[in-house]
């Protein structure tokens, strides 16, 4: 194999590598103090009720921190509960393979302080238990710290999002069977309709 060849192998090899792999969860550290307006065990109704999230960075940590902070994701975040025996809502400390948090709420650009969001839940948040998560990006796009409402082993300050109700969904099925029956009638009234005027041109 010729050098070129060799080098452009590796490169193609180690781009594979670099975009298969995020960032990982475990090596960013928690310098956004986050709260949101909901009480612990809480419940909040899916496309209705709201929360407003609160963050700023944590002052007593040294000056420049937050140098290379350029953007704010907030996300909502299944609580452990919530994800037991659900392998598509599993934490992965890679980020890129975490399935943790995975209701996007707002991204803002990136201030120490005065800092707060109002949200009202999306209509399609399943029910579940949750907390919120900030995640601070820099530049580049890349997670360098985060913050959540929650503490590390995600146990306090969990709220509950009951998803639109049983009601709303038969309805939803109602309407769609209705609109699939009268598409159905239409068809074969046209059908019926070209018999008739063919039997007639017969006679
Ligand atoms: C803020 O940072 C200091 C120093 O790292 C830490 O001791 C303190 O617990 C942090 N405060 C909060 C609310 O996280
Ligand atoms: C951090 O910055 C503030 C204001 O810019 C200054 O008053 C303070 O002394 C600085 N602290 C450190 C540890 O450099
Ligand atoms: C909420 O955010 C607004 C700007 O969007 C800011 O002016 C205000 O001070 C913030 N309030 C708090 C309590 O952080």
């Amino acid at each position: 194999m010729a050098v070129q060849d060799f080098l452009i192998a590796s490169l193609v090899l180690s781009c594979l590598a670099a975009s298969s792999y995020g960032t990982s969860f475990s090596s960013l550290p928690a310098t956004l103090i986050v709260s949101a307006s909901t009480k612990q065990g809480q419940v909040l109704k899916a496309g209705e009720d709201k929360i407003t999230v609160t963050w700023s960075l944590n002052t007593s940590l040294q000056n420049g921190t937050d140098s290379a902070y350029k953007t704010v994701k907030l996300k909502l975040c299944y609580a452990p509960v919530s994800q037991k025996d659900r392998g598509w809502r599993k934490t992965e400390d890679d980020l890129e393979k975490d399935k943790t948090c995975q209701h996007k709420i707002v991204a803002q650009p990136y201030s120490p302080s005065n800092n707060n969001f109002t949200w009202t839940v999306q209509k399609d948040v399943p029910t579940a238990t949750y907390f919120v998560r900030a995640y601070v990006h820099n530049s580049a796009d890349e997670e360098v710290a985060y913050g959540q409402t929650t503490d590390v082993h995600k146990t306090t300050n969990l709220f509950k999002i009951q998803a639109i109700s049983g009601r709303h969904v038969s309805l939803d099925i109602a309407s769609v069977c209705f609109s699939a029956f009268s598409i159905v009638s239409l068809f074969g009234f046209f059908y019926l309709e070209k018999r008739k005027s063919k039997s007639s041109q017969q006679n």
